[in-house]
């Protein structure tokens, strides 16, 4: 897939501007503060119905403004062409239409541009705690699996109710019995989430080894594990999932929540059978972020039978330019965006130039 344009209306530092982009690399070029994210933040949002720097919706509108409007032109492999239009107000929660139709629940937004999103900040899948790499993760699964997605959401609305329960210093017989309903049902959709994370984590594992392999020339290997119940069967993680969650009822008590389930689950990044968020050198954690970013965009192209597109926030000039021309090489099939500060790469490539949130060229 490949967008043809995007319309910006009153978005961040936007007025009105169009923008529009060839299938294959585009280079947003400016200097700082002149609104390149800003560019990417509107596609990250048509794509994941959020966006990746900020929960407040009201800071996406053009200060003094009381709306902002995104339409998005895009082509796919099978229903050609599209376009998607976001709606967002001081005053009411954003919508969002489809070729004219609104949608119901963001839900059915996921999957129509499926992107991936790559900044300095991306770092963290590999250098924070475990949070960001479930969140790499979920955002990864969820744009090609909508059971996921559903998965998800009911097993965190379970939780959270069995969470409440733990905080009530109530009778301890009614809250025992209590739980096991809570545990059955965190059990079913838990193990669900667990499987199919354990099915990706493989799939995304063995296709990282081979770009690790090209963007090292073969001096590093690398591989993902799972930190939390294995199997290959269903009714099997549920099993341990629920003696887990049985084993734990009297330190779930006295902690006030749940301690086990994916909700606490982590993934080991190693290479050269080292794990590098604590031993990996910052370059070594950079390139293994990247990595990961591409072998994402690879495992979505196979799962949804169609190119995503790779959204590349200011990560050129942290590469050096071996690695920065292997980099371009390797997304030369998929629509890429990039920003940056200057191009001057041999590559050819559609160049946008931005100042102060205009188009310039
Ligand atoms: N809601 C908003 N209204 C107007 N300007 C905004 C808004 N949010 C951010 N900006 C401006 O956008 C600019 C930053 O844009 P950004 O895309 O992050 O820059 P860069 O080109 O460095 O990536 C800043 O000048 C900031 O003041
Ligand atoms: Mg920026």
């Amino acid at each position: 897939m490949y967008i043809k344009s995007i319309q910006l209306n009153n978005f961040r530092n936007y007025d009105n501007e169009t923008v529009y982009l060839t299938p294959g690399i585009n280079v947003v070029v400016g200097n700082n503060a002149q609104g390149k994210t800003n560019l990417l933040e509107s596609i990250y949002l048509a794509s994941i119905g959020k966006s990746p720097r900020t929960a407040k919706e009201r800071e996406l509108i053009r200060w003094n403004s009381t709306f902002a409007k995104i339409t998005i032109e895009y082509v796919k492999q099978v229903k050609s062409h599209k376009k998607i239009e976001i709606f967002l107000s001081t005053s009411n929660n954003k919508s969002i239409k489809i070729n004219g139709y609104y949608l119901k629940k963001i839900s059915q937004l996921l999957g129509e541009i499926n992107t991936v999103y790559f900044s300095p900040d991306e770092l963290n899948i590999v250098k924070s705690g475990p949070n960001e790499r479930r969140k790499f993760l979920d955002i990864a699964i969820c744009q090609f699996d909508k059971n996921y997605f559903y998965n998800l959401n009911q097993y965190f609305t379970i939780l959270e109710q069995r969470n409440k329960l733990l905080r009530t210093r109530g009778n301890s017989q009614t809250i025992w019995d209590t739980l096991d309903i809570w545990n059955d049902q965190l059990a079913t959709y838990g193990s669900h989430i667990i499987y199919t994370r354990l099915q990706f984590i493989n799939l995304l594992s063995s296709i990282a080894a081979e770009v690790h392999n090209t963007l090292t020339e073969g001096t590093e290997t690398f591989r993902l594990e799972y930190n939390g119940i294995v199997g290959t069967d269903i009714k099997a993680i549920k099993q341990q999932l629920l003696s887990d969650l049985l084993d734990a009822r009297e330190k779930d008590i006295a902690l006030g929540y749940t301690s086990v389930g994916p909700q606490r689950d982590d993934i080991k990044i190693i290479i050269n059978d080292i794990d590098i968020r604590s031993f990996g050198s910052q370059g070594q954690q950079r390139t293994a972020a990247l990595t990961l970013k591409l072998a994402e965009l690879e495992v979505i192209n196979n799962e949804v039978k169609d190119t995503p597109i790779l959204l590349l926030d200011d990560v050129l000039s942290e590469l050096d330019s071996s690695r920065k021309n292997k980099l371009l090489q390797a997304v030369s099939n998929y629509q890429t965006i990039i920003t940056c500060t200057e191009y001057n790469e041999a590559i050819d490539a559609n160049i946008i130039t931005i100042n102060e949130g205009k188009i310039v060229n």
